[in-house]
């Protein structure tokens, strides 16, 4: 069976934009981005976090994208293809493998974020933070967490929304959220960001957000931006790898990366000066953990005009932006299973949605398993599948296949791009790595 009869391809290179986008702007972006800016004391992380964008996240997310269009399957199947065409060692296929693995893993917290997000939807509409201070704010988000059955419910919601989009194929499932709803949580976040600036401590966010001594860096704080560059940008895992089969064949992947790598860090960074300055304006502590989120922006939209109006519109934006993040993380191991013919895409999309329905009933009950497979995935898996896959395209690909996939034969992007694939992106992890070990287990 052909590719796109089995899984479908994007009708064209700006639907692989938007999907790709669709996938890297999320929960990361809006509500994990600005949490861990301000527990890791803001201008120094977020100085290293865009080093590791452009330095490791956009060389490797290159790399990811080419394997996917030159195997043209699943990542596991993909690497067997390009495993065998390049005559190397079988055991790369594991990238692929492991992949499946850890969308497993994040797919079973995420989904309890994005719990919380649709039981905030309803909440702002109700007009539940109409008048309501921080701390009042802040004890209702700790009521939301503590309330398991409503949650549970709505988490099974939000797993059967994504498997309903795989099973349909997420080339069809994605255009609509990707092509009319990105555009929209854009806007929503820039008029949040106007608020800030009108109403909020717009200069103390500034400061925060980008002035740095280089003593706030810690190695657990350079590990964790390192690893937030793989988690934002879906990196490490398979999903660029998987969205990239699905890429038409003569599109341009250096232009099409090199753009969602900036719409990402975009979203991030907007998100983050629109909620720092209302974080200081009411109180709030910056290093107040997964909650930043959920209680500056209700403060913020309790004292806007129409409040409750836009405030269930942004909730309800994140909301997609989670469930277009989320078909990735299934749709690797997914198109994996159909290929092995052993199960249809709806079997296989039930059967690993329900792994990780299971796994967020874990989270739900057990904040250690919750922060394990956040601290597993981002700070280990995604970093380490990131690091083969550099090394692999890097110094065990034909530089001739490489060339002839991103069509850059002769180009000097293509020398550039090499250099610091093979010399600069796999040393920066690798050194990171280490350091964080010796820190961790040595001092
Ligand atoms: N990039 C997504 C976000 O920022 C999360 C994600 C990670 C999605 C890995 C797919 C793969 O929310």
């Amino acid at each position: 069976m052909s590719l796109q009869k089995m899984h479908g391809v994007w009708s064209n290179r700006w639907i692989f934009v938007l999907a790709a986008t669709g996938s890297a702007v999320g929960l990361g972006n809006i509500w994990k981005f600005p949490y861990i800016v301000g527990e890791n004391g803001g201008g120094a992380f977020v100085l290293v976090y865009l080093l590791c964008i452009a330095l490791v996240g956009i060389p490797i997310m290159l790399a990811e994208v080419l394997l996917g269009r030159r195997g043209r399957q699943s990542p596991v199947n993909s690497m067997r293809y390009i495993v065998k065409e390049a005559n190397q060692h079988k055991g790369w296929i594991l990238i692929g493998i492991a992949g499946v693995v850890a969308g497993l893993c994040i797919l079973s917290f995420y989904s309890i974020v994005a719990s919380w997000i649709l039981h905030y939807v309803v909440s702002m509409a109700k007009g539940t933070f109409d008048g309501l201070q921080a701390v009042q704010v802040s004890d209702y988000f700790g009521a939301v967490r503590g309330n398991h059955w409503v949650v549970a419910g709505l988490h099974t919601l939000f797993i059967l929304m994504n498997v309903g989009v795989v099973a349909l194929g997420v080339t069809r499932g994605l255009g609509l959220v990707a092509r009319i709803l990105m555009p929209l949580l854009f806007a929503m976040l820039l008029i949040l960001l106007g608020y800030a600036i009108a109403k909020g401590d717009f200069a103390q966010a500034l400061s925060f957000m980008f002035s740095f001594k280089l003593s706030d860096l810690t190695s657990d704080s350079i590990l964790t931006a390192l690893g937030h560059a793989f988690f934002t940008l879906s990196l490490g895992m398979g999903a660029i790898m998987a969205y990239g089969a699905y890429m038409p064949g003569k599109a341009s992947i250096g232009q099409t990366v090199l753009l969602v790598g900036v719409l990402d860090t975009l979203v991030a960074l907007v998100a983050g000066l629109a909620i720092f300055p209302i974080v200081f304006m009411s109180g709030i502590e910056a290093s107040s953990g997964p909650g930043l989120l959920f209680v500056s922006l209700p403060v913020a939209f309790s004292g806007m005009t129409g409040g409750a109006f836009f405030g269930t519109l942004f909730f309800a934006l994140v909301m997609l932006a989670a469930w277009s993040s989320a078909v990735s993380l299934i749709e690797p191991g997914v198109a994996w299973l159909v290929e092995t013919k052993r199960f249809n895409r709806v079997q296989a999309t039930v059967l690993l949605g329900g792994i990780g329905w299971l796994g967020g009933l874990g989270c739900l009950y057990s904040d250690s398993l919750f922060d394990f497979l956040d601290v597993l995935t981002s700070q280990f898996l995604l970093p380490l599948g990131g690091l083969c896959i550099a090394v692999f395209v890097g110094w065990f690909l034909p530089r001739k296949l490489v060339a002839n996939e991103m069509n850059w034969e002769g180009h000097p992007m293509m020398e550039i791009w090499m250099f610091v694939l093979r010399y600069v992106s796999p040393v920066l992890v690798a050194l990171i790595f280490v350091m964080a070990i010796f820190n961790k287990f040595f001092k």
